[in-house]
This record gives structure tokens, sequence and C-alpha cells, in this order.
């Protein structure tokens, strides 16, 4: 499987910026046939980077949009408005539950317009440091992945990947921690396994699960070598280009493309 590297620009960068980020990123890269790099930027910055990548193998995602395909919703963008311009679409990022109220429902609903439309969401899931310290990480990943992926059918699960983001860990939160390996690896297992029981073996074997959370070019590649991680979703240190460029170096070193 190929590794996936996903930057999360969050919002920061106007489009001037974005595009000279971008061309910066670019200039850098070299023998990435095995690393899907997917970029997500402002929604406001996807057509000019897309016009910019046009032929080259980055990808675009979404941070957000709306589930509905076009109407009276003021102010919001549909994921069939976004098509041409991204390939995948972050779905539950957990600044999107807590701090915009998104609910399972909500993510349910934008999990399967992304699919109608061809785009692979990445739907992140993670539990808080409450649900952690009263035992309830288990129960909060499976019920996120059941609230998440309830509309999606076995054949539309392949084009589905998974970010695990203990929301403890983001950079964003205001104590956060590092994940160890070790919790990293247990909850990964706690997914496959949820995954299986929902879908079946087969149909989830090839399933990419990412993980984030204050990743950076030191512990990237503790993370990346986890059994079952195939890849990163990358906040604050993908806005800094020498940490971006070295986190898909470590990638390279550890997955030996
Ligand atoms: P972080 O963000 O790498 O800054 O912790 C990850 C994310 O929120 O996707």
């Amino acid at each position: 499987m190929k590794t996936y590297l996903v930057g999360n620009w969050k919002m920061n960068f106007n489009i001037g910026e974005s595009s000279v980020y971008l061309h910066q990123i670019l200039k850098q890269l070299r023998n990435f046939s095995d690393l899907e790099l997917i970029i997500a930027p402002s929604t406001l910055a996807l057509q000019p980077l897309a016009l910019q990548l046009s032929r080259r193998r980055v990808r675009l995602a979404a941070q957000n949009f709306y589930f509905k395909d076009f109407g009276a919703y003021t102010g919001e963008t549909s994921i069939s408005q976004l098509r041409g311009l991204v390939d995948y679409a972050l779905v539950g990022h957990s600044e999107r539950r807590f701090l915009f109220k998104e609910t399972d429902k909500d993510i349910r609903q934008k999990t399967a317009a992304a699919l109608r439309h061809n785009i692979s969401p990445i739907l992140c899931i993670g539990e808080t440091a409450d649900q952690r310290t009263f035992g309830e990480t288990t129960d909060t990943i499976r019920d996120q992945l059941l609230g998440g992926l309830s509309d999606v059918s076995s054949e539309q699960l392949s084009k589905v990947l998974i970010a695990y983001e203990p929301v403890w860990a983001i950079s964003s939160t205001s104590t956060p921690k590092i994940a160890t390996p070790e919790q990293v690896s247990e909850v990964i297992e706690i997914i496959r396994k949820e995954l299986k029981a929902l879908y079946g073996a087969s149909a989830t074997k090839n399933i990419p699960i990412l993980f984030g959370g204050s990743v950076n070019p030191v512990n990237a590649g503790a993370y990346l070598t986890i059994p079952g991680v195939n890849g990163l979703l990358v906040g604050g240190s993908s806005l800094i280009l020498d940490q971006f460029i070295d986190i898909i170096e470590v990638a390279k070193r550890v997955h030996s493309w």
C-alpha cells in the first residue's frame, strides 16, 4: 500500500501564501511514487492550487463542505461544487465536531455526500482526554465508526480512509500531549477489529488508516512503523516547510520507497 501524508493547513495561508508554499513543497519533492501526498488548504485556495497542480501527482482535499448538493444554504459550499478540484475531503475532524458542533448525523451525511461524488472521505475519529481517562476509548471509536459509516456500503468502503486522531494529542488543544506508539497501536487494532466486524476481513484489509496528533519529523517514524498505520495527518508541522519535507523524507526511509 502507498503511504498517505495529509497536510491539513486548517485556517492558515491566504491564496498567495498557499500558492507560494505549495510551489516550495513541489520544488523539494523527489521520487515520491509510493507517496500519496494530499494537501488540505482553505476552501478559497482550492481552485488556484488545483490549477497549479494540473498533472502533478499531488492531491487536494477539502477541509469542509455541506452535504447538500445545492440550494438555499447561505455561506455553505457543497461537495458537488468542489468536484474536479479535490480527490479527498476531511470529515469528522475533532475541530468540526467540538467547535462547530457537528454531530454523527452530519458526519454520516457528509461521508455519503463525498462518496456520491466519487471523492474519498477521510473520516477522522478519536477520543477525548476524559473519554480515555474513563475507559471509554473503545466505545467512542466504535460509535464514531458506526456513526460515520452507517450509510456506506462495502463496495463504497474501498474509497474511505480513516484517520485516528486522539483529541488530546492534537496541537490545537489547550494541553496537547504526545501519544505514545503503544497507545496508537492499541487503538489502530481496535479500529481494524471494528471495521472487520462491520464489513468483513476482505473488504477492510486495504482500508488506509492514518494517524494524526502533533506529528513532527521526530516522532513521524515511530508512528509510521506501527503495524496497520498507512500514513499521517499532519497539522502544525505541515505549515513549516522544513518540517513537512522532513516528514516526507522520514516516510520515504521508514516505508523504503
Ligand atoms: P496537529 O493537527 O498535527 O497540529 O496536531 C492534526 C490535525 O488536527 O489534523
